[in-house]
């Protein structure tokens, strides 16, 4: 969707920022760029992608350079150096009319400080990009009111923002740029100004939108557990430069450098990582048709008392235990009767994070089983997984 190659801005220009672009590219860092050249140097040959349908989490210190970066997406300024493309159409070649375009139907912003009209009402606050647009009244209308009714504010159409909280207006912010119904949203620091409740309302209201209206998201943030929370992909800027782009998980388990890993000690990982992060195959799973006799024994090479049965779709059953199987191999019993299964198990969907599944870890003869909506068995979580994982990886 959204393409980004050795993008580079330098603000300043001549042959102060040739030098500075210079400096930069031997690894001269941005303090001394900026004492030698007198140019800051605010975002340097970052390049990335984001996909269609993605929530993509730029994060980074004040100064680091992100709101550089989404400027130079919608092009509000122009790159030093590098390329953007958006859906594979290089933005620097865009005219004044695609340009418009493109910032009026397939990329809106969302901004820290709302941005609101003071004067207008929410409704007409929500439906103002599309009467910027020029679109007709009754559509815009329909669509400012479909807006507001996702945001949750329907109610409050003919108030004024002055009138309403703080998390209130960001919800007329984003109202706006739903109603402009652009597949790119661009949010900056939307949420930093809200109260930390409120603003995770906010973060889960903007994870249920994006996933029933498939956007594809740039938010930018310098709360890392807030990018943890909201990002399928997070990319980490310093000074400018990327150090780092993954999945929460992934920067967790392999911080890039010390900086990050320095970042991340902090993060509370029962909140980022899911069943799916400590997922593994059983050791061992039954059928009904199995031979008790046969499955004991493979019971006890596994060194467990228990196993889950699965139907021939692999659905849980249930758990066949092997003073069970004992008895049955004593009564030459030939197969598992779906009577002598227990439900001594417990399941859990493998997007749950740990915080939710801690509690029920451990406490079973077999380990959690993390299945699908069908019940079908995708793995198990084993403790020893949990607890490795909660674990913060020494540094290299
Ligand atoms: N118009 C400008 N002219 C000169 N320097 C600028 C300009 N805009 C930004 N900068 C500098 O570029 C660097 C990156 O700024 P930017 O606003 O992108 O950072 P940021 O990560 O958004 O920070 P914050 O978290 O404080 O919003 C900073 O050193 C800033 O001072
Ligand atoms: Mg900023």
């Amino acid at each position: 969707m959204i393409r980004c190659q050795g993008l580079t801005k330098v603000f300043g220009s001549g042959p102060a920022a040739t030098e500075a672009l210079e400096l930069s590219g031997r690894g001269v860092g941005r303090t001394e760029i900026q004492e030698r050249t007198g140019v800051t140097l605010a975002v340097h040959d970052v390049s990335f992608d984001v996909r269609p349908g993605e929530l993509f989490v730029v994060m980074g210190l004040s100064g680091s350079g992100k709101s550089t970066l989404v400027r130079l997406l919608n092009r509000l300024i122009e790159p030093s150096g590098g390329t953007i493309e958006i859906d594979g159409r290089a933005l620097g070649g865009l005219d004044d009319a695609e340009l418009r375009e493109l910032r009026n139907r397939r990329m809106s912003m969302v901004f820290q400080h709302f941005a609101l009209l003071p004067h207008r009402t929410v409704r007409q606050n929500a439906e103002y990009g599309l009467q910027i647009r020029g679109g007709a009244e009754a559509d815009r209308r329909e669509k400012g009111e479909w807006a507001l009714e996702q945001v949750g504010l329907a109610d409050r159409a003919e108030a004024l923002p002055g009138e309403l909280s703080g998390g209130m207006q960001q919800r007329v912010g984003l109202a706006r740029a739903l109603a402009s119904d652009t597949d790119v949203l661009l949010m900056d620091e939307p949420y930093s100004a809200l109260d930390p409740l409120i603003r995770r309302d906010m973060q889960a209201l903007l994870l249920r939108l994006q996933r029933e209206l498939n956007k594809t998201v740039v938010f930018i943030t310098h709360d890392l557990n807030e990018a943890m929370l909201l990002g399928d992909r997070i990319l980490l800027l310093k000074d400018g430069r990327l150090v780092q782009v993954g999945t929460g998980p992934e920067i967790l388990a392999a911080p890039a450098d010390d900086y990050v890993a320095d970042f991340v000690a902090d993060v509370d990982r029962t909140r980022v990582l899911t069943a799916a992060d400590v997922i593994h195959q059983p050791r061992l799973t039954a059928h009904l048709d199995d031979n008790p006799a046969d499955l004991l024994r493979r019971l006890g090479e596994a060194e467990s008392t228990a196993a889950y049965v699965l139907d021939d779709e692999g659905r849980v059953l249930g758990v066949v235990h092997d003073d069970w199987l004992a008895l049955a191999q004593a009564t030459r019993t030939r197969e598992i009767t779906r009577e002598s299964l227990t439900d001594d198990y417990l399941t859990t969907g493998a997007d749950r994070p740990l915080i939710d599944i801690l509690q029920q870890v451990g406490r079973h003869p077999v380990p959690l089983a993390v299945v699908d909506d069908e019940r079908k068995l995708l793995g198990v979580v084993p403790r020893a997984a949990v607890l490795a994982a909660l674990a913060t990886p020494s540094r290299s």
